[in-house]
């Protein structure tokens, strides 16, 4: 199989390829697609028995650095459900980890950093990132562009992701996960010197790897800023919007498509519109034709609770319908969760939802 050289690969440019006018990229762009595109946050993960006969003995960050491995786990969903997009399997942390940040992800738990980044010390000792750092997400990339092309009518893109800067940032100065993010926000209004030195360097090495799997042939990025929904809308704006946007502006001039999502992020989406997103990802609590209102004409993804999966087929389906019909109002839908698959989710639901979206008449 030959693997196309970076620069003749296909970023979603019109008028380059079959790529382009899959439904995902039409949508993304405002075009008219021909079904709604639907792919899951977490779609590759626990919900697959396959994924976990893979996995099986592998550690979570050690599986992300064996580019088989991550083609294979990348590919499962897709080949199961068909889903419009395939999206990078890896981790927020996992560039902290190549980099050389003592970390590891528990089972159950999450990422656990060895010590807290506290002190502008602690920032300037994390490394920046290079190409150097991830050759095998290079490696991954290029081979799942050569896979992802020959399925589906158009190929199947693939999104890349990285952590945003405060979602990174509150693991690395909590610790490990938190409720609260209280030790981040003490440092956030104790220190703001500490605090914008480490999110310039966090929104470095987001956008670095970002660069890395766009230069290898990821068609479209999502930047996952899943806690921001912890910050009032002046906190954001002051305190983590600057970087997120400048990661997003880095992105923005390879010309690839950019997804911006939190958790829980209703009073924040036009911030996070204006920080640079072509599409605004939207979570489940938050009405998507509000918050369609709120994102000024951008493109928006979401949001069917995740929790939908474990009622009744019929009951799925009619909130799904009704995501869609809400869709409508805006320049495009893209489907989703309004956040990650639950990994006790019965996969043949997943199944049912993916023909169900992409099977519903537009016109
Ligand atoms: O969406 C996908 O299919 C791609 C893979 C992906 C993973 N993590 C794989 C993973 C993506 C996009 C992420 C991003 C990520 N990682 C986020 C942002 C998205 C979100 O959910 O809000 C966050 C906050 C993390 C940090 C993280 N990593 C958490 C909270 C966990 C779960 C811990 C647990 O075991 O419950 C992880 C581990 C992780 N990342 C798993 C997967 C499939 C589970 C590890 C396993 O299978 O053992």
């Amino acid at each position: 199989m030959t693997t196309p050289r970076a620069d003749e690969q296909d970023h979603g440019t019109p008028g380059r390829g079959a790529l382009t006018q899959s439904a995902f990229l039409r949508a993304v762009r405002g075009e008219k697609p021909s079904h709604t595109p639907v792919w899951f946050m977490r779609q590759a993960g626990r919900a697959l028995p396959e994924y976990l006969a893979v996995r099986e003995g592998i550690g979570m960050l050690e599986s992300c650095m064996d580019p088989d491995l991550v083609t294979e786990i990348t590919l499962q969903p897709v080949r199961r459900y068909g889903v419009d997009a395939a999206i990078f399997f890896s981790d927020i942390v996992l560039p902290l980890k190549a980099v050389g940040v003592d970390l590891d992800i528990k089972p159950g738990v999450g990422p656990v950093v060895a010590q807290p980044v506290r002190t502008l010390a602690d920032v300037e000792a994390i490394p920046d990132l290079t190409p150097e750092h991830v050759p095998f997400v290079t490696a991954a990339v290029r081979s799942l562009i050569a896979e992802l092309a020959g399925i589906g009518e158009h190929g199947t893109p693939l999104i890349g992701f990285a952590g945003a800067p405060f979602t990174v940032a509150s693991y690395l100065v909590e610790g490990g996960p938190s409720k609260d993010h209280a030790r981040t926000k003490a440092l956030m209004y104790g220190a703001p010197d500490v605090w914008d030195a480490l999110m310039a360097k966090i929104a470095d090495i987001s956008a670095a790897f970002l660069e890395v799997q766009v230069a290898a042939g990821a068609s479209a990025v999502q930047l996952f800023d899943s806690w921001a929904g912890a910050l009032t809308p002046q906190d954001y704006e002051r305190f983590v919007m600057p970087h997120s946007a400048r990661v997003l502006a880095r992105v923005g001039e390879l010309g690839v498509p950019r997804i911006h999502f939190g958790v829980n992020s209703g009073f924040l989406l036009p911030l996070m519109g204006e920080a640079g997103a072509d599409v605004v990802g939207v979570d489940w609590r938050t009405p998507l034709d509000w918050a369609i209102g709120q994102v000024g004409g951008r493109v928006v993804q979401g949001n069917l609770d995740p929790t939908l999966v474990f009622a009744p087929t019929e009951v799925l389906l009619e909130r799904a319908a009704q995501v869609i019909e809400a869709g409508r109002a805006a320049p495009g839908h893209v489907f989703n969760l309004g956040h990650g698959v639950i990994p006790s989710t019965d996969p043949d639901q997943l199944a049912r939802l993916t023909e169900f979206v992409q099977a519903y008449p537009l016109d």
